[in-house]
Formats: C-alpha cells, sequence, structure tokens
C-alpha cells in the first residue's frame, strides 16, 4: 500500500485524511492518506522521509508552506510564483513542490458558483498566505482588478506590490468599500470557529451591488456570519468548502494521475462537518 499525507502544526482537525481517503477508495487507488503532525524542527526529517519508495507526496500546510520549499529538488512555476507550496509529489526519489490552493480556488468559482474571473473587478479582504494564493490565482485568471483591504495595510501594500511586480492587476485599498465589484471574498479569519468572531463580518455588505457574488474561505461553521449578511443583502454566496475540495481534487491528480471524484469529496466532507468539531 502506498502513502499519503498531511505536514503541518496543527493538522488534527484537518479534513484532508477524510475525504483524500474517501476519494482514494472509490477511486480503487491503494494508498492511505495519514495526518502527518510535524513541528518546525521535525520538518527537515519529515520531507526526507517523503523521497522513500512507498511515498506518493504529501499536502503540506500551516505553518510549512514556505520553510518547505529549500527542502525541495523542484518547484512548479506557480508555487515558485506564489512563493508557498500545499502539494509535494514524489517520483523516483525527487520531490516537486505545487501549489493548488489559488487554482482550487478558482476552479470553485467556476464549478460552484458558474463565476468566471476574467475581466472582473474583485475586492480581497485579508492579505495573510490564503490571500496571498488567492491573488495570484485571479491574476493568472485575467481579472481585470483585484483590491486587496486589511486590517494591517502594509500587508496588504506588499502583496499588492509582489502581485504587480509578477506582472498582474493588484492594488491596496484603505477602506472595504463593498459597491463596485463582481465578487468580494473574505480571505481573513473572520467568522472563523474558535476565533471569538464567530459573529462578525469583515465587510457590510448593504452597499454591494445586485449580483455581487460573496465567497468566504471560512468553512467551519459552513454559514459564517459574512455568508449570512450575504444572503440577507440578496447576493449569491459560496462558502469555504469549495475551495477546500478543489485543491484537494488537484493535488489528488497530482500524486494519482486519476481523475479526483469531487462529489465523494464533497460528501465525505461534508459528514465530517456535520459531526461536532473535536475538542
Ligand atoms: P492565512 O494564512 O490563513 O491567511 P494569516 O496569515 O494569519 O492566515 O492571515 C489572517 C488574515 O486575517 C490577515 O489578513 C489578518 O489581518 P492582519 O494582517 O491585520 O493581522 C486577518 N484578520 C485576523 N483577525 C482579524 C480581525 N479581527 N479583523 C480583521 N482582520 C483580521
Amino acid at each position: 500500500m502506498k502513502r499519503l499525507g498531511i505536514i503541518g502544526d496543527p493538522v488534527a482537525h484537518s479534513l484532508s485524511p477524510i475525504f483524500q481517503n474517501a476519494a482514494l477508495e472509490a477511486a480503487g487507488i491503494d494508498a492511505h492518506y495519514e495526518a502527518w503532525h510535524t513541528p518546525r524542527a521535525d520538518l527537515p526529517a519529515r520531507v526526507g522521509s517523503l523521497r522513500d519508495g512507498d511515498v506518493l507526496g504529501a499536502n503540506v500546510t500551516i505553518p510549512h508552506k514556505g520553510a518547505v520549499i529549500p527542502l525541495l529538488d523542484g518547484l512548479d512555476p506557480r508555487a515558485a510564483l506564489v512563493g508557498a507550496v500545499n502539494t509535494v509529489v514524489q517520483r523516483d526519489g525527487k520531490l516537486t513542490g505545487y501549489n493548488t490552493d489559488g487554482a482550487g480556488f478558482v476552479e470553485a468559482l467556476r464549478r460552484e458558483a458558474g463565476f468566471e474571473p476574467a475581466g472582473k473587478r474583485v475586492l480581497l479582504l485579508g492579505a495573510g498566505g490564503a490571500a496571498r494564493g488567492i491573488t495570484f490565482a485571479l491574476g493568472q485568471a485575467e481579472a481585470s482588478a483585484v483590491h486587496i483591504w486589511n486590517r494591517t495595510p502594509a500587508r496588504a501594500e506588499r502583496l499588492a506590490e509582489d502581485v504587480h511586480a509578477a506582472g498582474m492587476p493588484a492594488e491596496a485599498v484603505p477602506e472595504a468599500s463593498p459597491a463596485g465589484y463582481a465578487c468580494i471574498v473574505n480571505c481573513t479569519s473572520v467568522g472563523m470557529e474558535g476565533t471569538g468572531t464567530e459573529s462578525e463580518s469583515p465587510i457590510n455588505l448593504a452597499q454591494a451591488e445586485p449580483g455581487t457574488l460573496a465567497v468566504d474561505i471560512v468553512y467551519r461553521p459552513a454559514d459564517t456570519a459574512f455568508l449570512h449578511a450575504a444572503q440577507e443583502a440578496g447576493l449569491p454566496s459560496l462558502g469555504g468548502l469549495p475551495m477546500l475540495i478543489y485543491q484537494g481534487a488537484l493535488a489528488f491528480e497530482l500524486w494519482t494521475g486519476a481523475p479526483a471524484p469531487v462529489d465523494v469529496m464533497f460528501r465525505a466532507a461534508r459528514e465530517a462537518l456535520a459531526r461536532p468539531a473535536p475538542p
């Protein structure tokens, strides 16, 4: 049996083992996906262990998406551009890093919300790691404008500069004003379970134009205050689960070469989310 896993700290609450194992089973692939809890000091040894012949690859999550890069043998251009790796593929003892987060986000927009980013104006709330991958992916998908608002403006300015330097549109904005966008994305942790901000939305959506798509990348809880505000304002909306599933589906295809059974992955993840969160 081949092995896969997620490298991070913490990883105990990750949904990836649940939906990746469901996908492997449905596709008839003799492999098992594990949670590989890895404190910073153990990262080099953990990455080294991926060269074993029975390992197909791994996912990488907080806090290792950047730190893993110098430990790999090669980097996909998209991962190099973003400066973060969420997927590692092992072939013949060589490790290659990929980033499927941004592409997973765009795939989720297209497949689950029927939204094509090309030529559209998008407002991103937040400038952390998640916002970074999404900003680059929206640029590559040819969004006409990507405005970034962040609580700490210097981080938004830095992100906009990096994306601009790569020849794509991005601009830091001082206020989160919802008018004039085809899509507004919450890339902050506001609304996430366990943060104390569960009842908050990072923006007032009442002034958004009709038809503006509101997207949250938070998936626990499924109905964040931001999504609730979108529904109150009559706006179409998309929760965080599709992005998680599609980044996993793209990783699955890189490891196995087989098409990902996306419906199976959604079902397994939704069942797990319906159960009470582990302590
Ligand atoms: P991730 O990699 O998941 O994006 P992160 O790098 O910690 O995580 O980024 C979290 C994002 O949520 C940041 O944009 C952060 O804003 P700051 O850069 O100002 O810290 C944002 N965030 C967290 N709590 C927030 C709050 N209460 N109000 C507004 N923004 C918040």
